[in-house]
């Protein structure tokens, strides 16, 4: 039997190709040695103000955005975290031993509170237990994330431990995977792929929309002509290239850009190419699924309902070591 790995989705708008390679690749890699949970985790999004009418079309969005990437409902399970009540069944056995001074020291929370000030509520602060929860009620040993979760699992190593020494030995302390595309810059060249920045390439943009986003992504700097040399070492566009181009293609670039033989906008129609290709198929796929939500729905149900059995056989054991089964 394969083991079982969680991670999750915020149901929170459009993925973007930082998602994509960050990510949603590496999962859909590991479906066949594991059967990974990817849960949408509707209950975390919770914890910022959001428009109740709108929730149902943000999961179905971000359902239909992960099957569109490659994640088959086959190989893996696609659920929604409140469509399985145990995940904040342990969320609340795991705040229990958890000390507030712990929380209060992670870093995301802090962020938080800085961007959210006006709304500094609790489920904001517990929201790590919430995560240590979701991952450790499927015993995971692995979860893949971006490298900005990485304190989250260093928590959940910590509540793990914490629980296995207060009442036994129940959880696994699970490792992050992190994925090697996840250092791929915004088109600003500069930061993060990130939504509120406006700097992104969508799984939905439309084929003149990644030509026209490419070609105005930022180069190195000192090309300000087509004579200048640059320094393919510092391009954020040579960065993508070594996730779409092949092997030939980044050298006829890398070389021209260095004695300035090929101009920035050639070495982009190169890329542009191959991302088109890339976010095409994901895009109609998308939109086909879209148009089918009521299929949709069925594989979010069948997903829970192969969850469940897992996490309530973790919370039998759960209940039994801290004495509460009668
Ligand atoms: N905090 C994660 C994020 O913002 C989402 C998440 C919730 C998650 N629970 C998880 C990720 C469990 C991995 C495992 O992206």
């Amino acid at each position: 039997m394969r083991k079982h790995f969680f991670s999750g989705i915020q149901p929170s708008g459009r993925l973007h190709i930082g998602n994509y390679l960050g990510a949603i690749k590496q999962w859909i890699a590991l479906q066949d040695e594991y059967e990974p949970i990817f849960g949408i985790v509707d209950y975390h999004a919770m914890t910022v103000r959001y428009d109740p009418a709108e929730m149902r079309g943000r999961v179905l969005d971000a359902a239909a955005s992960y099957l569109a990437a490659g994640l088959e409902p086959e190989k893996s399970i696609l659920m929604v975290q409140s469509d399985v009540p145990e995940h904040t069944e342990l969320a609340w056995i795991l705040n229990c031993i958890t000390p507030m001074g712990r929380l209060s020291r992670i870093p995301t929370f802090k962020d938080k509170v800085r961007q959210n000030p006006d709304n500094v509520n609790m489920g904001l602060f517990d929201y790590p237990v919430l995560m240590a929860a979701d991952i450790l009620l499927y015993k995971s040993e692995i979860v893949p994330v971006g490298e900005d979760q990485v304190p989250h699992l260093e928590f959940t190593r910590d509540v793990a431990e914490r629980f296995n020494s207060a009442f036994g030995e129940v959880f696994a302390e699970p490792a992050e995977v992190l994925s090697p595309g996840a250092r791929i810059l915004g088109l600003d060249g500069v930061n993060k792929m990130s939504k509120s920045l406006d700097n992104c390439l969508y799984l939905d943009d439309s084929d003149d929309e990644i030509s026209r986003k490419l070609s105005t992504a930022v180069t190195d700097p000192a090309r300000k002509r087509r004579t200048d040399p640059g320094d393919p070492t510092i391009c954020n566009i040579m960065n993508l290239h070594d996730v779409f181009s092949t092997s030939e293609e980044r050298e006829q670039c890398a070389d021209g850009c260095r004695n300035a033989t090929i101009g920035c906008l050639d070495c982009k129609k190169i890329l542009i190419g191959h991302v088109v290709e890339t976010i095409r198929p994901i895009r109609e796929r998308k939109t086909d699924l879209l148009a089918r939500p009521d299929d949709i729905l069925d594989i979010l149900r069948e997903g829970a309902a192969r969850a469940r059995p897992i996490a309530q056989a973790t919370m039998a054991e759960v209940r039994r070591a801290v004495g509460v089964t009668r």
